[in-house]
């Protein structure tokens, strides 16, 4: 058993005797383009945690799902927080769990948008060590994901997350105008966009008008996604472990 939310407090227990270790997933609950669903961000990053935590024997707590993504307020179905709010409720289930004896968290993060947040979480809790790694940035998933989309991942309901989810959720219709290219970002504006650091909604929307930034995601299979899963829970689980041993 690897998911705290189907596991007795006494396994808790239990599995504190030989481990301090806890993965948190942190997704989002936003728009992710015509063929995106809303809660990718959140599925993608439990996905890779649980299946992960099956090859290194880790805990899984529940998904931290409502987080900061200002940005897409303008497209219905998002749901936002505050950065302060997100990064507060962040370490206060840091902070808890360390009581507990869970000394080594792993937040496992599927948003941009959460690192300058759960960065801060570093600086309040003192009695843990905290390790915040998005699933996209490993080496291997990396290389995994140029080869197979290369400029067309993109930076918004790239892909690669959206393959994800449909190898394991299904896949939606793909609209005309979604089977077209979205416009190309230049190097520049990923480089000043990158943690997502958006505009104003309104401006955010009409500047994308369907939701996807520079990603083409209909290049998405679910076959692709199997792969991606894989290969991101190998080099999660590796992480973890070395995280461990630190
Ligand atoms: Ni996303």
């Amino acid at each position: 058993m690897s998911r705290l939310e189907l596991m007795t407090w006494t396994e808790v227990d239990t599995y504190l005797k030989r481990s301090d270790g806890i993965m948190i997933p942190v997704g989002s609950t936003e728009q992710h383009g015509p063929i995106g669903i809303i809660g990718t961000d959140s599925l993608v990053a439990q996905l890779v945690a649980w299946r992960a935590a099956k090859i290194c024997g880790a805990l899984v707590a529940p998904t931290i799902g409502y987080t900061p993504a200002p940005f897409n307020e303008s497209f219905p179905g998002t749901i936002s927080v505050s950065s302060a709010q997100f990064s507060n409720l962040a370490a206060e289930i840091a902070l808890c769990l360390a009581r507990q004896g869970f000394r080594s968290i792993y937040f496992v993060n599927g948003h941009g948008a959460n690192v300058a947040g759960l960065r801060r979480v570093r600086g309040s809790v003192k009695n843990a060590r905290i390790r915040i790694r998005s699933w996209w940035e490993f080496e291997e998933i990396s290389k995994l994901r140029k080869r197979l989309y290369g400029k067309w991942e993109g930076m918004h309901a790239t892909p690669s997350e959206i393959a994800i989810t449909q190898h394991v959720y299904g896949s939606k219709l793909v609209p005309l105008e979604a089977r077209q290219p979205p416009k190309l970002l230049s190097k520049a504006y990923i480089l000043a966009h990158a943690g997502d650091r958006h505009g104003p909604a309104d401006q955010h929307r009409r500047e994308f008008p369907d939701g996807r930034v520079g990603s083409h995601s209909a290049l998405a299979s679910p076959e692709h996604g199997k792969q991606l899963l894989s290969v991101a829970a190998a080099e999660l689980a590796r992480d973890y472990l070395r995280f461990l041993r630190k």
